[in-house]
């Protein structure tokens, strides 16, 4: 059965983007569908909902546009009793809807000159807060959240809908970046964002009953772009990576990003609820990191997996007209382990693999203690950012297992999804969104965890394309249990 929500009429002009087109396409409906077509079985003992964020612009860009600035759209499959059901949504950010009233987009995207006629949001406040970025599951919402910082915007995790944001102001604290961590442990959020103008950075926890917990501002040399942040039982890492904008060029409201490979990469360790200035930075090789892995504490230590950028700025521009919009997105990441000692000061670091992947995830129960097994993708040879297969990491044993999605297939980040009573770190299930582009439709994919390489133990049919997008995250059936009701 399919329920369309809503639909547009028309069909964005893509300029011949690359990131409007094929996996990247954007899609014009909201539907609620079940009663899908499955090829293989859906497991019995799997529940729960897959979420994923990602962006999927809704009005002709004004100018050129970057991935990195779609508008929201959360995409949800419930999987129950082995039936499926799919629905997505566009994250009713304030941007939006001012742009749905004008009926056309408003705000520059990431590489055209801001417009400093208009409130905007992001870390130099020029961006529209397009929420496309990640989302987590906090104090029984869903959040979304924006990578560039930005509002805290709460769904119904049963329906999609927007239901508000959380008054991060109003509490004292500024915004959020989109890769803020719960520890599922506490239920507490953990967050941080930067912006241009000081404090660079402020880091903050929030009680899992939403209240702010804790805040303080980090002190760095300068305006900084990290992307996300990282925890243990008692701490978390925060990060001064030497990729960011040119400070003369900022002074003059230009937003050039570069690489200084002459600094190192800082990563600072701080108390979850420490004072700004109880930080310890750790100096490592220049790079720039997306996403980390894991992070736990192991004697004196602080280890931390993260998938380290080797080439973080391009060597040269690629042609055509998107050239260089194209290679500032090809990059090389590896599974690095760094550790901080914090008895002596020392920073190490030692490369894992040497393949190339990203978009990590592990069993999020597991996050902030020690882990064995993580899930990526992995890079398709295609001119955007494109993900092939699904790579399973054994950093214990030292094996991967790696499987394709299919012929003109292409999926995003994945998420673990826990076998009801699951017992152990991979007992249960890989899932992910792939588009399938030969079909032109998407299908939801589950995997045995344990045999990644045996392929998918399901294919469910879905109804339409779902662009390849940023990041989700798995609500198991026993966290939703209620709000699943009528789903
Ligand atoms: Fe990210």
């Amino acid at each position: 059965m399919l329920n369309v929500l809503s639909e547009l009429s028309r069909v964005l002009d893509t300029r011949g983007n690359p990131y409007l087109e094929n996996t990247h396409a954007p899609i014009s409906r909201e539907i609620v569908a079940n009663e899908l077509e499955v090829i293989g079985e859906i497991p019995k003992d799997l529940t729960g909902v897959y979420l994923r964020n990602g962006p999927n612009q809704r009005w002709q860009p004004q100018g050129v546009y970057h991935w990195f600035d779609g508008d929201g759209m959360m995409h949800g499959v419930e999987v129950r009793d082995g039936q499926a059901t799919y629905r997505n949504r566009w994250v009713q950010t304030d941007g939006l809807k001012r742009e749905a009233e004008a009926e056309k987009a408003i705000w520059p995207g990431l590489i055209d000159r801001p417009d400093r006629n208009l409130q905007g949001w992001g870390s130099n406040g020029g961006l529209k807060d397009s929420s496309n970025t990640d989302v987590v599951l906090f104090n029984g919402k869903l959040l979304s959240m924006f990578y560039q910082c930005g509002e805290a915007y709460q769904l119904d995790p049963k329906t999609l809908e927007t239901t508000g944001k959380i008054d991060l102001k109003g509490m004292g604290a500024r915004s959020l970046s989109a890769h803020s961590m719960v520890d599922e442990h506490t239920g507490e959020l953990i967050f941080f964002d930067y912006g241009t103008t000081a404090p660079y950075m402020t880091y903050g926890v929030l009680a899992p009953t939403g209240e702010l917990k804790h805040f303080t501002a980090i002190d760095l040399p300068g305006p900084r772009l990290p992307h996300t942040l990282s925890i243990t039982e008692n701490y978390t890492v925060l990060m001064d990576l030497p990729l960011f904008w040119n400070p003369e060029l900022l002074k003059k409201d230009i937003q050039k990003v570069e690489f200084y490979p002459e600094l190192p990469s800082r990563f600072g360790v701080i108390p979850r609820y420490g004072d700004g200035s109880a930080i310890r930075w750790f100096e490592c090789d220049p790079t720039y990191i997306y996403h980390m892995i894991n992070a736990w504490e192991e004697g004196d230590e602080i280890v931390m997996d993260a998938c380290k950028t080797h080439t973080p700025e391009p060597t040269s521009s690629l042609p055509g007209p998107y050239g260089n919009l194209l290679a500032w997105l090809k990059i090389d990441p590896t599974y690095v382990r760094y550790r901080f000692n914090l008895k002596t000061g020392q920073a190490k670091e030692e490369p894992m693999h040497d393949i190339f992947t990203e978009f990590p995830v592990i069993n999020s129960r597991y996050y902030g203690r020690k882990s064995r097994f993580s899930y990526h993708v992995g890079f398709a040879d295609a001119p955007t950012t494109m993900f092939d297969s699904i790579v399973k990491y054994d950093i214990e044993q030292g094996t991967i297992q790696r499987t394709k999605f299919g012929d003109d297939c292409f999926g995003s980040e994945p998420a673990f999804a826990p076998r009801d009573n699951s017992q152990g770190e991979d007992d249960g299930y890989v899932v992910t969104l792939v588009n399938d582009l030969q079909e032109q439709r998407g299908e939801f994919q589950i995997y045995d965890a344990k045999d990644v390489d045996k392929g998918p133990l399901a294919r469910i049919i879905l109804p339409q394309q779902v662009p390849s997008g940023f990041h989700g995250c798995w609500a198991p059936g026993d966290i939703l249990s209620e709000t699943m009701e009528g789903w």
